[in-house]
């Protein structure tokens, strides 16, 4: 025998894996990721930036009801009953939620903040779903008696639900958080785990309580999962506990709620092939959720209500960044970096996505590589660590797409103020939040008697005194 047939390792059938998504579309090409943008939402970027200011958020209103629109159509072929609750968290700008309820959204919250900002532009308690790890005494009593579906966490949780019902002697609505191991990173911090029986053991628990209905299971597998046969897996999974549950503790189960995490066209970093291409489509998820469901729908008590949770599915497409270069140079290795007005305060994002950045200006074909960086005192203020642009000079506007999922609502007052955000809109353009201002940001502070002297002034005294 050889050397090399010695080390030779014993031939392996290989395994043929299905990539996620509708992998076969087409990417798009570069050309289409440098061509100039000089309007967004309808509007003349320059124009904009003028009356406006920069940075400046623009979010379209037509594209927002399109994605809804979309999705609800795509749902609903599969599943009529299918209702969409829409994530609050993801984007809670007053006029986005007011335009997802106009199309009839319910209200998925996670805190009191969402909860009463839902009750505020109009969702009754019983279209509000609140989900979430905590929920404090005050938000769970309020959410209980208004008939909110409570999608219980944990056994405290469950045991403070007890109570409630108990003192009140009236029925409250909960649903199960169930979490499943079917992810390479389950999302195993939340709810209940059904591979290890604490589901069943917490349904088993509500089952004995008098005051407590458990209406349904809800699962929430992950954010930006591109591959759509997941769902259908975590929809079987509910599917089995549902009916188990139905079986053993005569229970009826009245709705599912796959939760949220379907992904946005937005390509996450360090990914081979753009978000368009690998993350399945409205209409893929749709298919794989609502199949098991109707093959199994006759065996439920009553075919159940699908709700879904999405987020950045429905808000990230509708608003761009709207942002100045203030500055270009060389950096190490020659790069070169563009500094712009709008950072990761503004842009959280971009810590985990590349997000598109087009020119406003037609500069021709040539392209440089930058690395594109916002104004923040911090190194790690990067928007994109490399990205083809036309030669760039201070005073360039650029638009930066998909900005509508967690920015505005992570976005943080550090160094600089929030700056304006837009609704555009067929009969124009809104503000829907005004710039910050000194004043505001210092207005919940307070400055105490004995470092007041003769020298301190304006805003730093917005406290009251
Ligand atoms: C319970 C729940 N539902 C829905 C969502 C919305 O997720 P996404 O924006 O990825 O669709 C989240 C976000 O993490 C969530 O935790």
């Amino acid at each position: 025998m050889t050397e090399t047939e010695e080390r030779r390792e014993p031939y392996e059938t290989p395994e043929l894996h299905p990539l996620p998504g509708s992998v076969l579309a087409r990417p798009p090409g570069p050309e289409r990721r440098v061509a100039p943008m000089p309007r967004v939402a309808g509007q003349d970027v320059k124009e904009l930036a003028g009356r406006f200011g920069s940075p400046l958020c623009v979010i379209d209103e037509r594209v927002l009801r399109a994605a809804y629109q979309r999705l609800e159509s795509a749902f609903r072929a599969g599943w009529k009953d299918t209702v969409i609750a829409a994530s609050i968290k993801t984007n809670y700008l007053s006029a986005v939620v007011a335009i997802l309820r106009s199309m009839g959204a319910w209200g998925e919250a996670v805190s009191g903040f969402e909860y009463r900002l839902c009750r505020d532009l109009g969702i009754p308690g019983d279209q509000i779903i609140f989900n979430g790890p905590w929920k404090s005494d005050q938000d769970l009593e309020l959410a209980c008696r208004e008939g909110a579906l409570v999608n219980l966490d944990s056994d405290d949780e469950l045991a403070r639900v007890i109570e409630l019902a108990r003192a009140w002697r009236r029925e409250v609505r909960v649903g199960l958080r169930v979490s499943l191991e079917l992810n390479d990173a389950p999302w195993d911090k939340f709810g209940f785990s059904l591979e290890n029986d604490h589901a069943l053991e917490a349904a088993r628990v509500i089952a004995r309580e008098s005051y407590l209905v458990l209406e349904g299971l809800h699962v929430h597998v992950g954010t930006y999962i591109p591959d759509a046969g997941l769902y259908g897996r975590a929809c079987e999974a509910l599917i089995a506990l549902g009916l188990r549950l139905e079986r053993e503790l005569e229970l009826e189960i009245r709705h599912l709620d796959l939760g949220g995490g379907y992904a946005s066209r937005n390509t996450l970093r360090h990914t081979l092939l753009p978000g368009e291409a690998i993350a399945a489509t409205a209409e893929e998820y749709a298919t794989a959720i609502t199949l098991p469901l109707k093959r199994a729908a006759v065996q439920f008590r009553r075919p159940p209500r699908l709700f879904i949770e999405p987020g950045r599915i429905l808000v990230d497409e509708a608003a761009s960044m709207i942002a100045t270069v203030r500055a270009v140079k060389r950096v190490s290795g020659q790069q070169k970096a563009a500094l712009l007005d709008c950072g990761v305060h503004l842009l959280p994002t971009a810590f985990w996505y590349e997000h598109e950045i087009r020119p406003v200006e037609d500069r021709g074909q040539a392209v440089e590589n930058y690395r594109v960086v916002g104004p923040l005192c911090m190194q790690i203020d990067v928007l994109r660590e490399s990205v083809l642009l036309p030669a760039l000079r201070a005073g360039d506007l650029l638009v930066i797409r998909d900005a509508g999922a967690y920015n505005f609502s992570q976005s943080m007052q550090f160094i600089h103020m929030r700056p304006n955000y837009l609704l555009a809109h067929d009969g124009g353009v809104d503000v829907i939040r005004a710039a910050e201002e000194d004043a505001q940001v210092r207005a919940a502070e307070r400055l105490p008697s004995h470092l007041i002297n003769a020298e301190t002034r304006g805003s730093i005294l917005a406290g009251g005194q």
